[in-house]
């Protein structure tokens, strides 16, 4: 079965198409990455309007590419949140026009179920039940995934996700948008112990996380050193923000993954391209026994193939949305759609 799908919750209009929810016949992203950059972060009403410029042109590419035409869909599968509502719209009307002209099912995807699912697309062999450490620039979560359609969040972050943490941690070192990335590059040859970042204490919710401290320890640091007519280094910064993140990441899904008896852990969001974080989640999986799924790095960031692979099994388990499908900005990963 062929699904067309959509994706339009932030800076990426994204479309794909996906056979049997594993097979990825095309895959097409538009970023408005350089766009945002002289504004620092992504500015939501430029990102609704370049989406609707854009997701015509994405649509039909990514038909075309496939060697496809709608008679050939058999779903269509949209993002309906969480992500900036008037862009999350665009994606949402477009996909509803879509349906109501051919008459071809609508079905409605989470945007975090569909970065968990984007891991299909990478490992054939991968079924739930699994745990998800699930870290991207809106969201930090780690979810029992019951089964395709099932999940449960045991932890979450109480402030910042891990990459608005690590985004705004490459802003205080005066790095570009997306600042993630950019820190990743740099802090390569970074020194990760030269700066000592506090691990946060939480008294309630064993799995939880906190990373605002240490992007305002981050900001001081770099305060400091200026009074004092000094310069912090840029990569050991980055390098030691990164590793007191990851360690926080995975020893809280080490710990959940323990006392869950789960077997395999699966990482996803856009967080799970950094090399660090891909390499520590390796060496903690391999020392405790547990079987580990990453993503290839095109499934990482937004892309709408993971919104097809996601959409193809609440397909199967009857899910169908109809024309009063609306976006739901800030809507929760076990929400039904
Ligand atoms: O999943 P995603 O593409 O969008 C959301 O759903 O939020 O995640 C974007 C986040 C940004 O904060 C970006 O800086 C971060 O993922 N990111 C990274 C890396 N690549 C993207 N953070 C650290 N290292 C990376 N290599
Ligand atoms: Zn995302």
């Amino acid at each position: 079965m062929k699904i067309l799908s959509i994706e339009s919750s932030c800076d990426e209009t994204a479309a794909a198409v996906v056979e049997d929810g594993r097979r990825v016949l095309s895959n097409i992203v538009a970023s408005q990455v350089e766009e945002h950059k002289i504004y620092g972060g992504v500015v939501p009403e430029i990102a609704s309007r370049r989406h609707v410029e854009a997701i015509s042109g994405v649509v039909k590419n990514a038909l075309s590419e496939a060697n496809c035409s709608l008679d050939d869909i058999d779903a269509i599968a949209v993002t309906q949140g969480p992500g900036l509502v008037g862009a999350l719209l665009v994606g949402v009307s477009y996909a509803k026009g879509l349906s109501f002209a051919t008459g071809i099912p609508l079905i409605a995807v989470n945007h975090i179920e569909g970065h968990i699912a984007g891991n299909y697309l990478t490992h054939k062999e991968l079924k739930p039940p699994f745990l998800a450490l699930v870290v991207s620039g809106g969201h930090s979560h780690i979810v029992n995934v019951k089964s395709y359609t099932e999940f449960e969040v045991i932890g979450r972050t109480r402030d910042d996700a891990a990459g608005e943490a690590m985004d705004k941690a490459a802003r205080t070192v005066g790095l570009p948008y997306p600042g993630g990335v950019n820190l990743d590059k740099i802090s390569q040859n970074g020194d990760e112990n030269k700066y000592k970042f506090p691990t946060p204490h939480l008294s309630t919710g064993k799995y939880d996380f906190s990373f605002s401290g240490l992007k305002t320890f981050a900001v001081n640091l770099v305060h400091n050193a200026s009074q004092k007519g000094k310069e912090v280094s840029a990569e050991d910064l980055g390098a030691s923000f990164i590793k007191t993140v990851t360690d926080i990441l995975t020893k809280n899904t080490m710990l959940a993954a323990k006392d869950l008896g789960a077997t395999q852990i699966v990482l996803a969001g856009g967080v799970s391209a950094n090399s660090r974080l891909r390499k520590k989640m390796a060496e903690e999986c391999e020392k405790n026994g547990f079987s580990l799924f990453m993503p290839e790095l095109k499934y990482c960031g937004d892309n709408a193939a993971m919104v097809g692979a996601q959409g193809y099994y609440e397909f199967l388990s009857g899910k169908r949305a109809g024309m009063d499908l609306n976006a739901v900005a800030s809507m929760s990963i076990t929400e039904e759609c």
